[in-house]
């Protein structure tokens, strides 16, 4: 009998803590700091899985679109937009009061070809191209009007030197593509937030691209608001001090600062360049794929370590970072387990492949905070 009770206090116990109690909560631990959201995909939006629906609505307060949003998904044809998965996504961002992020509305990657081409495939001329992406700027945007919130304008316009990207927008309309997005955004949702987002803005020679371009917007009076940083690290890269001086430089500049992308690689990235590993099988390999049937305790300590570092910084900068947003609400779905290459297990977030928290780690995160 006693055993009896003992067993189903565990068992209790155990439910009860799969629901995160709300001291766990991340929403709830950086309250008086920033928004804490997460990129939600396609299957999370109108899930029937209670478990997933309630961890969102838990733990954030904040939701990303995925990929559901991008050109490809949301204007797959010139005269066809597929609202589906946008129309549920806001439907859920109001359910559960979050603040909603739109991602994006140009970009050179996820972007169809016919975007940039006439009706004889010709390359479309530089006034022809900005209509195009006003339309569909004003077409997207202009539905979501007062339920988005934010929105990702340019998505990763610039070269790691901090040139412009010689992508099909810049080879078509030079720089002028980013300003007029920016007008276009301005106009259509005058109450929406509109950002600048990239990768690897902790890198000081990408960073002076972006920031000179985005003051150059500024003072000809083109709403920039914030400057997104991605977020997506390694264990031991970037270093703290550099992430630091980019939101440094970011504020000083006078743009507010997002971490739009957040997520933690702990598999060793395979380098490219070697020949010998072209032909290699990363996901049968025990160097590149070492976690296959569960991450050691040693990698989760540094992945914890890692977190809580990361998560310091961002608290001793809250007077200037406003929103913090995970790149997938769990291991299993996270595209790091397919980047850079295909097949591999990785644990790059703070719920696992069960969508159960990582609590040893978001203990740690919030023992930093207070
Ligand atoms: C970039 C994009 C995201 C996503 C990630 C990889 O960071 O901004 O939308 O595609 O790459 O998933």
């Amino acid at each position: 009998m006693i055993l009896k009770k003992v067993l189903t206090f565990a068992s209790l116990t155990l439910l009860f803590s799969a629901q995160s109690p709300d001291s766990e909560r991340l929403k709830d631990i950086f309250a008086d700091s920033f928004y804490i959201g997460v990129a939600v995909n396609a299957r999370q939006v109108n899930s029937s899985d209670e478990k997933v629906t309630s961890l969102i609505a838990n733990q954030f307060n904040s939701l990303s679109p995925e990929n559901g949003l991008k050109w490809e998904r949301v204007h797959p044809e010139l005269d066809r937009y597929d609202f589906k998965f946008g129309d549920e996504y806001v439907a859920l961002g109001q359910k559960i009061g979050a603040f909603t992020i739109g991602h994006c509305l140009v970009w050179h990657q996820q972007t169809p070809r016919w975007v940039f081409q006439d009706q004889n495939n010709e390359p479309l001329g530089k006034d022809a191209l900005i209509s195009r992406m006003e339309d569909h700027i004003e077409s997207v945007a202009g539905r979501y009007k007062g339920k988005i919130h934010g929105w990702d304008v340019v998505n990763e316009a610039f070269n790691e030197d901090g040139t412009f990207r010689e992508s099909n927008w810049y080879k078509i309309a030079g720089k002028d593509f980013m300003k007029a997005a920016f007008r276009k955004a301005s106009e259509v949702d005058p109450g929406a937030e509109l950002y600048y987002n990239d990768y690897n803005v902790w890198r000081a020679s990408k960073r002076k691209g972006i920031l000179d371009f985005a003051k150059e917007m500024k003072a000809e009076g083109i709403r920039v608001d914030a400057i997104g940083m991605q977020g997506h690290y390694q264990l031991d890269s970037p270093t703290l001090e550099e992430i630091e001086q980019g939101i440094i430089d970011i504020h000083e500049a006078g743009f507010k600062v997002m971490i739009t992308e957040l997520d933690v690689d702990v598999l060793p990235r395979p380098r490219r360049a070697e020949g010998a590993d072209l032909n290699m099988n990363f996901a049968n390999s025990d160097e590149y794929n070492p976690y296959r049937d569960g991450i050691t305790p040693e990698a989760e300590a540094k992945l914890a370590a890692r977190y809580a570092e990361i998560f310091a910084l961002y608290e001793k900068h809250k007077d200037k970072i406003t929103r913090v947003t995970f790149w997938g609400l769990g291991d299993g779905v996270s595209w790091l387990n397919n980047f850079p290459v295909r097949g591999r297990t990785n644990y790059p977030l703070l719920f696992d492949r069960n969508l159960e928290p990582k609590t040893e780690i978001i203990d740690k995160i919030a023992s930093v905070v207070k």
